[in-house]
């Protein structure tokens, strides 16, 4: 089976009613993202990061998958899919996605803050000042802020590198590492960016855009790979 690769973003989730991070309206123009979501936050005011994330986990935990998520795991009946997300939500596994790497971490995890080998599921509940880990230090969303290593780039790479073919969703390409996997494409591999705004990938020489929302995209771009035969070559 071809093995097709697919990087999100929060458009993928938009259907569901989660916000976007920079489109008009979007997480980024309710808050200052120095103060929710860098590294430097958390020392500077713990309690300001807990809320915001425990709003965005009990948002997250209410949305349902929409049919972009579930079209990308009925897509496993005919190819190997890799999903990579730039997410914290966990729509693709609840849509029964099979293999979803995070790159940013998820929302239903927390882990110590001196300790990464302690992190736990936590669902949907919330994080105070003062839960903390065995070890005695707070906990803190499972999260990676800016300012602080993307551990799973390494695996994301590895996938991105054996793609037949990579799809690009609802994500606006301009938070590096993640962006930066568009470079580790194999040459004659296609990509398919699928996004209602213009994208414009930087260093991909040539992509198809399906200028179309999340799930009205994937089934487009579906029918063209069927049309094409891409299912049925090795
Ligand atoms: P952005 O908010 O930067 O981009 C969202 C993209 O989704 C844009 O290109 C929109 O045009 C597109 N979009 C909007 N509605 C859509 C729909 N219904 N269907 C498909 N696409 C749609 O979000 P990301 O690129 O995911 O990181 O942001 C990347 C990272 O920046 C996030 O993971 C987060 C954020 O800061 C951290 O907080 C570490």
């Amino acid at each position: 089976m071809k093995h097709i690769v697919v990087l999100t973003g929060a458009g993928i989730s938009a259907e569901s009613g989660l916000s976007t991070f920079r489109d008009k309206g979007g997480l980024w123009d309710d808050y200052a993202i120095e103060e929710v979501a860098l590294i430097h936050a958390w020392t500077a005011d713990k309690e300001k990061v807990l809320n915001f994330y425990n709003i965005r986990r009990k948002e997250a935990f209410n949305a349902e998958p929409n049919g972009a998520h579930v079209a990308l795991a009925s897509l496993e009946m005919k190819a190997n899919v890799s999903i990579i997300t730039q997410n914290v939500d966990s729509l693709h596994e609840r849509a029964g996605s099979s293999n979803v790497l995070h790159l940013h971490g998820r929302l239903d995890r927390a882990k110590s803050e001196f300790n990464e080998r302690y992190n736990i599921d936590i669902g949907s509940d919330d994080i105070r000042i003062g839960d903390l880990c065995p070890d005695g230090h707070q906990l803190r969303p499972d999260i990676v802020w800016f300012g602080e290593e993307v551990p799973n780039m390494l695996p994301a790479i590895n996938l991105v590198k054996s793609a037949d073919l990579f799809i690009v969703i609802g994500t606006s390409l301009t938070v590096y590492p993640a962006a930066s996997l568009l470079d580790y494409v194999r040459k004659n591999v296609a990509i398919y960016v699928i996004d209602p705004s213009d994208v414009h990938p930087m260093y991909a020489a040539h992509y198809k855009q399906f200028k179309q929302k999340a799930s009205a995209g994937i089934d487009m771009a579906i029918k063209e790979l069927e049309n094409s035969g891409f299912f049925s070559t090795i």
